[in-house]
């Protein structure tokens, strides 16, 4: 007879309880995450309220979440979970990342656009941007045909999919390399913008003492069969939160040469994306 005893004797038991799990990698996982949560549990000596809590809130971002808002994914950003798994599976060889989080407001089928058109689909008052650069493979020979998915919040900071006056799909766009595996599109200078902060992670926040804005960036997801899809952002060098983003996304190298033009009139974006080999599996979209 295997009965649990003491606080301590629970964990042996469940995990006992799940090394007939057939799939090795969810054995392994499903251990490792209850042996954490048990120490975890331990450590602090979770009160009954506080796990109560803590069930409440994993119910409340379930609930939040829906056609234009995943919930879900901004609790893991916030805990700068999604980016330590971006950094994690995404290392060069000087152990820097070229990616980042995808975040909650990436959507699939983006519209297929020219080279050199604009993002901008309906009336987005701002400072017109134009971004260029070249997909290159690890020898630094050009990638041809990859398709370059861009997606950023307005001006305003707020994505489409969170505005009434934006057109469905405004500054979102997908365009292809070309020979010389170079990109250009036209856009307006994103602002940095609040996670959103009107369901449970934004009490969270406010408990913590956390200001919720994200410094100005662009999305990438850079993809062509053969190579590892590439999922980045690149921030505005001049955003006064670059070093207190709420979902840690900011590395050195994201940081972009936003460079004004003509007095401020216009800027400019160059920025170049190095692709690695590998199978082209793409993320599900956190919204539809
Ligand atoms: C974003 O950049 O779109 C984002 C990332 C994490 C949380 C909220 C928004
Ligand atoms: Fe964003």
């Amino acid at each position: 007879m295997n009965f649990v005893t003491t606080p301590d004797s629970v964990l042996q038991i469940a995990t006992q309880a799940m090394a007939r799990t057939p799939d090795p990698r969810l054995r392994t996982l499903m251990t490792a995450l209850t042996r954490h949560l048990h120490a975890f549990v331990q450590e602090v000596k979770l009160t009954e309220d506080e796990f109560e809590g803590a069930l409440e809130f994993l119910v409340a971002i379930g609930q939040a979440s829906g056609e234009t808002k995943n919930e879900v994914v901004l609790a893991a950003d916030l805990l700068g979970v999604s980016t330590l798994v971006a950094l994690l599976n995404n290392q060069d060889p000087q152990g820097e990342s070229p990616a980042a989080l995808l975040g909650p407001f990436w959507r699939a089928n983006a519209p297929v656009c020219d080279a050199g058109e604009s993002i901008a689909r309906s009336e987005t008052p701002g400072t017109p941007l134009e971004v260029s650069g070249t997909v290159r493979d690890g020898r630094g020979q050009p990638v041809a045909g990859a398709t370059i998915d861009v997606w950023q919040a307005s001006p305003v900071g707020l994505y489409e999919n969170q505005d009434e006056a934006q057109e469905d799909m405004n500054l979102r766009g997908r365009f292809k390399t070309d020979a010389e595996g170079r990109f250009h599109f036209r856009s307006v200078r994103p602002a940095g913008y609040p996670v959103p902060t009107d369901g449970p992670c934004g009490d969270l926040l406010r408990a913590q003492q956390r200001h919720p804005n994200r410094p100005a960036h662009l999305h990438f997801m850079v993809s062509k069969p053969g190579y590892k899809v590439l999922i980045t952002q690149v921030f505005a060098d001049d955003d006064e939160n670059l070093e207190s983003d709420p979902v840690f996304g900011v590395t050195r190298r994201l940081i972009g040469r936003f460079e004004p033009q003509h007095g401020g009139e216009h800027a400019t974006l160059q920025h170049d994306f190095v692709l690695e080999p590998g199978e082209m599996n793409f993320p599900r979209p956190p919204i539809p």
